[in-house]
């Protein structure tokens, strides 16, 4: 584990505990125990209050700290590595771990441009191995029944829609406080929408536009470059030519009191139908005195991540937050064990096929974040209304300012 934060403990930590108890099993690859041998931070404060929480039963990681905390852990015997630092700092640690041929799951966003994503898609190939992506919004059920209509022909075409994603202050007052600056809430969560969106309605479709704009103030000062709230679009092209757009609106400004942990809600809009999905009022409103809505919400969300005793007694924690994880394991455990070492490549290749987390299935998405960020470094620098084209004349994404030349920002095709 690279990165010992609010995911790591929202997800990772009960995944392992649960792995500990019930490992991996299927008759392919039989029985795969999956351990947390180690965690690499900076400071290692975390691990270390970790290890002293964690009951005698649970095989404790070892604490890598330091300058050189991943050099430490990438040279002890780990298999898999799990990157969830901030997202500016996820392509060194990846690359890293890839080049010792470990396999790599990577938190959304990937990476920041489509240049590193190209470095990370070839050290994967050259060292065997897997680079996958954490979307966990695929594994919503809700988001699979969206799929399945669209693969079904039940709604078919979409045109347009928007998706919402508001965090609360304290994300960015407290919790990310640290390295918050020149950061912005679109790269941090429009990726989940985006993925959602390029997954379920494509791949014969082409991206092709991107513009974004968004609010200064609240994190930093009102001209700086740290940003409050994102509206981003993006535009597509079906092969019949008929284009579809999608707004995507985040922050991470929403009031603390807010009556759910994030406010998340979308529309997708087809020629034969309509999806409306609110993620976060999905039936459940409850209400405790002096309790919600802070450390409890009114409408919490327990299909992502639940804490639960089960009707047998057992405290358990699950959810689609988790489950997205769990499957990276189960896609190692399948190129590793899943049948004779001599067929390995065939189930490498396999495993890297599948869109919903490999790396290179990632271009999409990594192309908008670049342009988004591009597209605020330029109104951050008081040039607003930039906007990006994809795989034009011009090259693979491409800028345009409001005013002056074009500025190419990664010349292959996206
Ligand atoms: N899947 C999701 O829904 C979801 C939710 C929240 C966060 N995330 C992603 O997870 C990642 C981490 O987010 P978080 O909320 O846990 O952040 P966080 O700030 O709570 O934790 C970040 C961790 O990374 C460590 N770190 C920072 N720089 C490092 C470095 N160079 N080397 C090693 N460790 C380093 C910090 O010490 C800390 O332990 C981000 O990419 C974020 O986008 C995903």
């Amino acid at each position: 584990m690279v990165g010992v934060g609010m995911i790591f403990d929202e997800t990772y930590r009960p995944l392992f505990e649960s792995l500990h108890h019930s490992p991996l099993h299927t008759r392919l690859i039989g029985t795969v125990e999956v351990m947390l041998e180690g965690i690499a931070s900076r400071t290692g404060t975390r691990t270390e209050a970790l290890r002293n929480r964690w009951d005698s039963s649970f095989p404790l990681p070892t604490n890598h700290s330091g300058n050189d905390c991943l050099a430490k852990l990438l040279s002890s015997k780990v298999n898999c590595v799990c990157v969830a630092t901030p997202d500016d700092r996820h392509f060194a640690a990846a690359r890293d771990s890839l080049r010792a041929g470990k396999h790599v799951l990577i938190e959304k966003p990937s990476v920041l441009t489509l240049a590193e994503l190209d470095q990370l898609i070839q050290e994967a190939a050259a060292n065997n191995v897997l680079c996958k992506v954490v979307y966990h919004k695929l594994f919503d059920p809700d988001h699979k029944k969206l799929r399945t209509h669209v693969l079904n022909g039940v709604l078919s075409h979409v045109n347009n829609g928007y998706c919402t994603l508001l965090e609360p202050k304290s994300i960015s007052g407290s919790q990310f406080a640290e390295w918050i600056t020149g950061r912005n809430p679109g790269t941090y969560v429009a990726v989940h929408y985006l993925k959602l969106i390029d997954f379920s309605f494509g791949p014969e479709w082409k991206l092709l536009r991107i513009s974004a704009t968004g609010q200064r103030g609240l994190v930093g000062p009102p001209l700086g470059n740290t940003w409050d709230s994102v509206q981003l679009q993006i535009t597509y092209a079906h092969p019949d030519a008929r284009e579809a757009t999608f707004d995507i609106h985040t922050s991470w400004v929403t009031p603390d009191n807010f009556p759910g942990y994030v406010e998340q809600e979308v529309q997708f809009r087809f020629d034969n139908g309509i999806w409306l999905a609110h993620q976060r009022k999905r039936g459940v409103e409850m209400a405790v005195e002096g309790r919600t809505p802070h450390d409890l919400k009114n409408t919490p969300n327990y299909h992502y991540n639940g804490t639960f005793i089960e009707p047998w007694g057992e405290h358990s924690q699950r959810g689609y937050g988790l489950e997205a994880i769990q499957r990276f394991f189960e896609e190692v455990a399948h190129v590793e064990f899943g049948g004779p070492v001599e067929e390995r490549s065939a189930r490498l290749a396999v495993m890297r096929g599948l869109a919903h987390n490999d790396i290179s299935a990632d271009r999409n998405c990594v192309a908008i974040v670049q342009a988004m960020e591009a597209i605020l470094e330029e109104q951050a620098a008081g040039r607003p209304g930039s906007f990006a084209e994809v795989n034009g004349p011009d090259g693979g994404l491409v800028l345009f300012p409001r005013r002056g030349n074009p500025r190419v920002i990664y010349a292959p095709a996206v």
